[in-house]
């Protein structure tokens, strides 16, 4: 691989795409798309070519890449694993992020998310499409906020956790590390470490 003034996607499925939809929108060059699958090396993604597995980015100190990838325990690992690599942060120019809040390495904010005041945003964060995260928020490392989903003022979620799409969680709620939030769920109370939490209200699966 060469080094490249250019940005290395990693993930050659569908967050993939996004991933590049919003680079492009923000005129950052594309040097690549990394992917371990060795079916889609030598394939391309939206024209951009898949060169090869994500370990070439240990090739070159400082290489500038994002992981383009939805499930939390593989950017965790992706990015543990190459530290010398420099992870850029994404915002869509359509999105809103009030200058207040602070958002860690490698973390995405897709189209139409916003982030309200005082928020925290941890590294490698998924703000996915249309999802909003109120004032005060404080929101860990790898975690993926899918589309659509609403968090009120003051809410927390831990490391790892996954918001499914259309989610809403009211003001002052606690989501611990690793947590499952299905679909549609509404979470009106706080929901433990490594549980799946389903419904209206939200309640942990048996
Ligand atoms: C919660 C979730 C992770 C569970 O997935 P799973 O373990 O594969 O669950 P299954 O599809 O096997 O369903 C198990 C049961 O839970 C129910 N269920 C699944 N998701 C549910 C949800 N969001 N709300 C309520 N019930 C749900 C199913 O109807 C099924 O019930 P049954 O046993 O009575 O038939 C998944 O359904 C979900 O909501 N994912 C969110 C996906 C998303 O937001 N993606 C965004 C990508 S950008």
């Amino acid at each position: 691989m060469q080094q490249s003034q250019g940005i290395y996607v990693v993930g050659a499925g569908g967050h993939g795409k996004v991933v590049i939809s919003t680079l492009q929108e923000t005129g950052q060059p594309i040097a690549g798309v990394l992917d371990d699958n060795p079916g889609l090396q030598g394939q391309s993604l939206m024209g951009i070519p898949v060169v090869g597995p994500s370990s070439l980015l240990a090739r070159h100190a400082g290489t500038r890449a994002i992981l383009a990838i939805g499930d939390n325990t593989i950017r965790r690992n992706i990015s543990s694993q190459y530290p010398s690599v420099e992870w850029i942060t994404l915002i869509h120019p359509r999105a809103y992020v009030h200058p207040s809040v602070k958002l860690g390495r490698g973390t995405v904010v897709i189209a139409g998310a916003i982030i309200h005041v005082d928020s925290r945003i941890g590294a490698h964060v998924i703000l996915n499409t249309g999802a909003t995260v109120d004032h005060d928020c404080r929101i860990g490392d790898h975690v993926h906020i899918a589309p659509g989903a609403h968090l009120a003022g003051n809410v927390s979620i831990g490391n790892g956790a996954f918001i499914g799409i259309g989610v809403s969680v009211i003001p002052g709620v606690t989501i611990g590390r690793q947590a499952i939030i299905g679909a549609g769920a509404s979470v009106v109370r706080d929901i433990p470490a490594n549980v799946t939490a389903l419904g209206v209200p939200a309640r942990p699966t048996p």
